[in-house]
């Protein structure tokens, strides 16, 4: 018997990051044994920032083959395509209605983007973390795996299943985040006090789990460190202490060896190892994904099976949410 209920969910708006991987993918794979887990490809949410239609197709299987590359089992694992899931939006429409406009602005990832796109401000970027939050609560999940960039959007499907609860008794099940100590904010490499994001204009900033040696030994050679010129692990020099994060992540070593490990040696020789090690890290991800990629039909059968598996539980879900508020059953 599994324990509970996971759920999570990647957006297909970029090739995925490293960050994607240490905050996310990593985390998710070692969940599937003991609990019923649903990893979703959130296409709804990717287009709240305009995207060309082929690349968005393929971004998405390009997620589902990133998933199943990483580990994720779809015979242990239910991973689905949001968008062949209808009950994801028509719950986000009811939990629209009892959700506050104040809370919706004081959404740190709305009021970024709200920044940066300006001429495109739509009404899908500011209540994006409603339908977030249906995606946890059609699922009554009891955990939901994620960086920390998530968490105030995890805070808000947790004030809403409560606020609906007792509007109109026990219906959701309030989910918990579950966000690692370790490597939950992985930052850019170009400025280590914001976050390694898909959506950065300058490409140093990420490395990608499908890039190859060249470019990840460019990548980190360039990625900034500091003057200080030894190899600690403090706040005084977040760049090395991201790229310590990231080191210590694919090799398995502790910070604390690691440090222990470089001491006395330049920066050079230490970004030389990362690449290497980062490189020997995404090996078999990558020769997995290129194998996936040329078997659509196998892909294909996964998110279908996945896609009815889903719509079955969420279902449920959603009329029980129709029933309580009032409507009439068909
Ligand atoms: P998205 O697609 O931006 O990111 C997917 C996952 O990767 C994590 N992540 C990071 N972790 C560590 N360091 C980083 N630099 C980094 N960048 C990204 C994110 O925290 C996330 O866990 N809104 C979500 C997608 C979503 C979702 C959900 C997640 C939609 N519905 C329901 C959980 C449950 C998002 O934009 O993730």
């Amino acid at each position: 018997m599994k324990k509970g209920k996971v759920f999570s969910g990647v957006q297909p708006s970029g090739a995925l990051t490293i960050g994607n991987y240490i905050g996310a993918l990593r985390n998710f794979v070692g969940l599937q044994d003991e609990f019923d887990c649903y990893y979703c490809i959130v296409d709804l949410h990717a287009i709240t920032v305009p995207q060309i239609p082929k690349n968005l197709r393929k971004r998405t299987l390009d997620v589902l083959a990133l998933y199943i590359a990483s580990g994720i089992d779809p015979e242990k694992s239910t991973l689905f395509i949001q968008s062949h899931v209808p009950a994801h939006s028509e719950l986000s429409w009811v939990l629209s209605t009892i959700t506050y406009m104040g809370q919706l602005n004081r959404m740190t990832q709305y009021k970024e983007k709200a920044k940066k796109s300006e001429e495109n401000l739509n009404a899908g970027l500011f209540t994006y973390p409603v339908l977030m939050a249906s995606d946890i609560l059609l699922y009554q999940a009891d955990f939901v795996p994620v960086g920390d960039d998530q968490k105030q959007h995890l805070e808000l499907a947790r004030d809403l299943a409560e606020r609906f609860n007792n509007r109109y008794s026990e219906t959701f099940k309030v989910p918990e985040p579950l966000i690692s100590e370790f490597g939950a904010r992985i930052m850019s490499l170009q400025n280590p006090e914001s976050k390694m994001s898909k959506s950065d204009d300058d490409e140093n900033a990420y490395i990608l789990l499908l890039d190859d040696s060249d470019t990840i030994n460019r990548k980190i050679k360039r990625a900034v460190t500091d003057s200080i010129g030894e190899i600690r692990y403090c706040d005084e020099q977040p760049g090395l202490k991201n790229l310590l994060n990231i080191y210590s992540v694919f090799s398995n070593e502790d910070v604390e060896s690691l440090v222990k490990k470089y001491d006395g040696i330049g920066y050079g020789k230490f970004k030389e190892d990362l690449s290497e090690v980062v490189i020997e890290g995404l090996k078999p991800i990558q020769e997995k994904y290129l194998q996936l990629t040329n078997s659509k039909d196998y892909l294909e059968d996964v998110y279908k099976k996945g896609a009815e598996k889903a719509a079955y539980v969420s279902g449920k879900t959603l009329r029980k949410v129709y029933k309580k508020i009032g409507f009439i059953p068909k």
